[in-house]
């Protein structure tokens, strides 16, 4: 296959939180592609960069790499199996967060036709990626990884080839992991400092500086100071995501008691009706049980982008 970006045609399937921004930033770099959302008119806005939006999943078949970025595996699998339905494209690449046996039914499913494929999860939300801080890991053939990369890198400040397989995915759900303890640590101090009489604004400044803080910390600072909790992450998708660690967890004998108590708090934080909040509305959780009422700080922080 060709390298040169200008040389391929790509296909982009899912124009979500994530989907959207990550097709903005290929079409904005003057790639040949076609988008398809289920709800078209999420996808629409593409056109005015040069995208070609198309109403029929079927029209992304002959497309050489046909990216893919939609919710869950149930959800992957209905999308790429209507664009095999009449033809097939030469490669394609997952990007959403799935299962290790998902993405290893997939594999299957299009090597039957001779389809290149890449397991290619992300890190970042939507800011991140406006941003051009998102991230890719990668695994699936080599060969392969050296045709997508530069879109990959086109979309973000990188990836990380893990090697062959479903390696990458197992890598994300670490990863997702990792961010759900992060942000339920996070409310709990964010709180205990409160309770104890220092502003959330005042603790977060001190946590960002030190070798606690990270691009994660700094970002989610502004939610957490003026509880801005419009949704860049949903509970749902995270519960999905502790739910594969979990699962990952008793498959490879590895205890992960950090992971069942976060999956608790998020299942409590959807319990309680904050389903179309963000996730780090777990915040508000941790305030109720503290017996402290929360209020926006009005403090202008920056959010490390
Ligand atoms: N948000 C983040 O910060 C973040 C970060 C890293 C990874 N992720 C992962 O990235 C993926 C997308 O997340 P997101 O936040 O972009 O979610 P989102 O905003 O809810 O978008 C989901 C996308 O999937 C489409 N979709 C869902 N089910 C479908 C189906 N059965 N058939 C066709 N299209 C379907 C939706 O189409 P409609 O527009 O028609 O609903 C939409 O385009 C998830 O796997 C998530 O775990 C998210």
């Amino acid at each position: 296959m060709p390298t040169r970006i200008e040389d391929l045609k790509l296909g982009w399937i899912g124009t979500g939180r994530m989907g959207y921004a990550m097709a903005e930033r290929l079409a904005k770099g003057s790639c040949d592609i076609a988008v398809w959302n289920r709800t078209k008119a999420k996808a629409d806005p593409l056109a005015k960069h040069g995208a070609k939006v198309v109403n029929q999943l079927e029209e992304l078949s002959t497309r050489d790499i046909v990216f893919c970025m939609v919710s869950t595996y149930d959800d992957v699998k209905e999308v790429i199996g209507k664009v095999l339905a009449k033809g097939r494209p030469k490669m394609v690449v997952e990007c959403s967060s799935i299962s290790l046996e998902g993405s290893a039914e997939l594999r299957e499913m299009l090597k039957k036709k001779k389809i290149e494929y890449l397991a290619a999860p992300v890190s970042g939300n939507a800011k991140v990626i406006k941003a051009g801080k998102l991230t890719f890991v990668v695994s699936g053939p080599k060969s392969a990884y050296k045709t997508a990369r530069p879109y990959l890198d086109m979309m973000g400040s990188g990836s990380s080839y893990v090697g062959e397989g479903e390696l990458a995915r197992i890598v994300k759900i670490c990863h997702n992991v990792f961010l759900g303890v992060v942000i339920q640590s996070m409310c709990e101090i964010t709180i205990l400092a409160q309770k104890a009489g220092v502003p959330r604004h005042a603790f977060l400044d001190f946590l960002n500086k030190s070798v606690m803080g990270s691009m994660f910390t700094r970002y989610k600072t502004p939610a957490l100071v003026n509880l801005d909790f419009h949704v860049t992450f949903t509970p749902e998708l995270l519960r999905k995501d502790i739910d594969l660690g979990l699962s990952a967890g008793r498959e490879f004998g590895v205890p992960m008691p950090l992971t069942s108590i976060t999956r608790d708090m998020v299942q409590t934080l959807i319990g309680n009706g904050y389903a179309e909040q963000d996730f780090s509305a777990l915040l508000l959780l941790q305030a109720k049980a503290s017996g402290i009422e929360l209020k926006p700080e009005h403090v202008e922080v920056g959010d490390g982008l």
